[in-house]
């Protein structure tokens, strides 16, 4: 595979490959000394349309954690400002010599559409409303470190799922092993039309966490939503937010997880946010291991050592 553009096409076999890969190298963010030469030679681009934190950081770690060279560059201070195309500042960047490109895009099919213009192999940081596959392979990478697999899980997700490129990541990930999804939310906010992954919608949350394995809390996309759309933050706080009540409702070894930036007191409550269940800050390590683990299968090839 030259691409990584979603779950939603990949193999078992293949989600398998890439988690175990982050797994084998997940030691290396956490040593001392963490570089090591396997990408040595390499050039590696973020190109961000849309602000980030954890997913453009997290890349440029990766990448220099295995030795490869990288730059970034934003959208809000290239060329883009004076009108030159993504294909075209891709193409440039491409002349430049670089070998991978990871883009995120307000725009679903952005990175599709760069895979097939360029050499260079593309992964999608993010594209519009349509998958966040990074996001979604460490949050599977979480899961199956802290409950082995994840065929019969329950895994509630919660909240704006209709603008949300994680949820659809998750499901398409998750229902291929035959995990039991329910997506909760007010109805202007649920993501419609996936009874064919199994998935179950209710607009109760209480219903999605009763008994839930993992509960994936999702920030309420403000940027994304017209003005004056139902509900106001108030009111979704009251009857969707995830506090310590409503958290009791899962089992009581259930997995919190949000794929972050958090909006505290909104989707999610401090208590719950920092409380013994959640594993947020172990998502974003995850995150660097994956996204080790996909430049390495991309550009180093074969199995990790
Ligand atoms: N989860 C996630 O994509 O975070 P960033 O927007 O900070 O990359």
């Amino acid at each position: 595979r030259k691409d990584i553009l979603g779950l939603q096409e990949m193999t078992v076999e293949e989600i398998d490959l890439i988690l175990d890969t982050a797994e084998a190298l997940k030691d290396l963010a956490t040593r001392p000394i963490k570089k090591v030469p396997t990408l040595r030679g390499k050039a590696i681009v973020t190109l961000f349309y849309e602000n980030s934190t954890r997913t453009a950081r997290s890349f440029e770690l990766a990448a220099k954690y295995l030795g490869a060279d990288v730059i970034n560059v934003s959208a809000a201070t290239s060329s883009v400002q004076k009108g030159e195309t993504l294909k075209d500042t891709a193409r440039n960047l491409e002349a430049m010599g670089i070998d991978a490109v990871v883009v995120r895009h307000s725009m679903g099919g952005a990175p599709h559409l760069l895979a097939r213009a360029l050499r260079a192999s593309v992964i999608n940081a993010g594209d519009g409303l349509h998958e966040h596959p990074t996001q979604g392979l460490l949050d599977m990478l979480t899961i199956r470190q802290r409950k082995g697999g994840f065929k019969g899980l329950k895994v509630a997700i919660v909240g704006d799922s209709y603008h949300s490129r994680v949820a659809r990541s998750n499901i398409y990930g998750l229902s291929k092993y035959g995990a039991e999804i329910w997506l909760a939310g007010p109805s202007t906010l649920l993501a419609r039309g996936f009874e064919a992954y199994g998935v179950r919608t209710t607009t109760r949350v209480e219903e999605a966490l009763e008994g839930a394995d993992v509960v994936n809390v999702l920030r309420l996309q403000l940027e994304r939503q017209e003005k004056g759309l139902f509900p106001t933050v108030a009111e979704y706080h009251k009857f969707w937010g995830v506090t310590e009540a409503r958290l009791r409702l899962a089992k009581p070894d259930a997995l919190l997880m949000h794929p972050g930036p958090m909006n505290r007191g909104v989707e999610i409550s401090t208590a719950v946010a920092d409380g013994a269940q959640s594993v947020i800050t172990e998502q974003v390590t995850n995150g660097v291991a994956v996204r080790m683990a996909l430049l390495y299968l991309l550009l180093g090839g074969g199995e990790p050592a």
